[in-house]
C-alpha cells in the first residue's frame, strides 16, 4: 500500500513536470517564431536559425547589424534589433546569395561525378573568406598579396 502511494506521488510529480515543461516550451516557440522567412524553411528551429546566422557573421566578418536593422535606445547599451525588417539592402542581397549558393550546389557541383575525389558543396565562406566583399579580381588579389602584414 505504502509503495503504491509512493508510485502515485512520483508519477503525479513527473506528469506535472512534463506538462509544465511543454507549456514553457510552447510559450518560447511562440515568442521566437520567425515572421518573415522567404528562403529558409518556415518551420526551422530557433537553434538552427541562430547557427546559420552566426555562420553568416563569421563567413563575412560582420555582426548581426550588417544585415539587420538595429535601433539605439536612449540610456541602453544594447541596441534593439528588428530581425524581421527588410530595411537593410544587405539582407535582401543575402537572400539572393543564399539562392545562388544553393543553385551552384544543386545544379553544378551536385552533378559533377568526382571519381575518387568527393565533391564538396560550397558555402558563403568559400567566396567571402571572412570578408564583406570577396576578392573579385586578380588586381585586388595582387594588392592584397603586396600589403605588408
Ligand atoms: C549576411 C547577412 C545576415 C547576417 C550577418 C545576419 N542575418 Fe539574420 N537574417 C538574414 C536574412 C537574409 C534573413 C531572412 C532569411 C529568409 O528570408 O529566409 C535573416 C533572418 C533572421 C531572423 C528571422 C527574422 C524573422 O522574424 O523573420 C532572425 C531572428 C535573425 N536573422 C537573427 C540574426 C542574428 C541574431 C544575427 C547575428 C548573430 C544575424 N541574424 C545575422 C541575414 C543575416
Ligand atoms: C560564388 C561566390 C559567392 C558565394 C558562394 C557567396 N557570395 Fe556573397 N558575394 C559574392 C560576390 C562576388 C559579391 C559582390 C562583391 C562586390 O560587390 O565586389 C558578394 C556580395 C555579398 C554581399 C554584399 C556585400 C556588400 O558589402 O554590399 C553580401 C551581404 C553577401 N555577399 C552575402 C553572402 C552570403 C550570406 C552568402 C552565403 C549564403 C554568400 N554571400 C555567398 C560572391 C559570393
Amino acid at each position: 500500500m505504502r509503495l503504491n502511494k509512493k508510485i502515485v506521488l512520483i508519477t503525479t510529480i513527473c506528469a506535472g513536470m512534463v506538462v509544465g515543461q511543454s507549456f514553457a516550451q510552447r510559450h518560447d516557440d511562440d515568442d521566437d517564431k520567425p515572421k518573415n522567412l522567404k528562403v529558409l524553411p518556415k518551420n526551422i528551429s530557433g537553434r538552427e536559425l541562430h547557427n546559420i546566422m552566426k555562420g553568416y557573421c563569421f563567413s563575412l566578418g560582420v555582426k548581426c547589424n550588417f544585415c539587420h536593422v538595429a535601433e539605439k535606445i536612449e540610456g541602453q547599451e544594447k541596441p534593439k534589433f528588428d530581425f524581421a525588417s527588410d530595411n537593410k539592402p544587405e539582407k535582401n542581397i543575402t537572400r539572393d546569395m543564399m539562392r545562388m549558393t544553393a543553385a551552384i550546389n544543386e545544379n553544378y557541383l551536385g552533378k559533377i561525378i568526382g571519381g575518387d575525389h568527393t565533391i564538396e558543396k560550397i558555402a558563403c565562406v568559400t567566396c567571402h573568406m571572412g570578408r564583406q566583399t570577396p576578392i573579385n579580381s586578380l588586381d585586388s588579389l595582387k594588392r592584397q598579396a603586396n600589403t605588408p602584414h
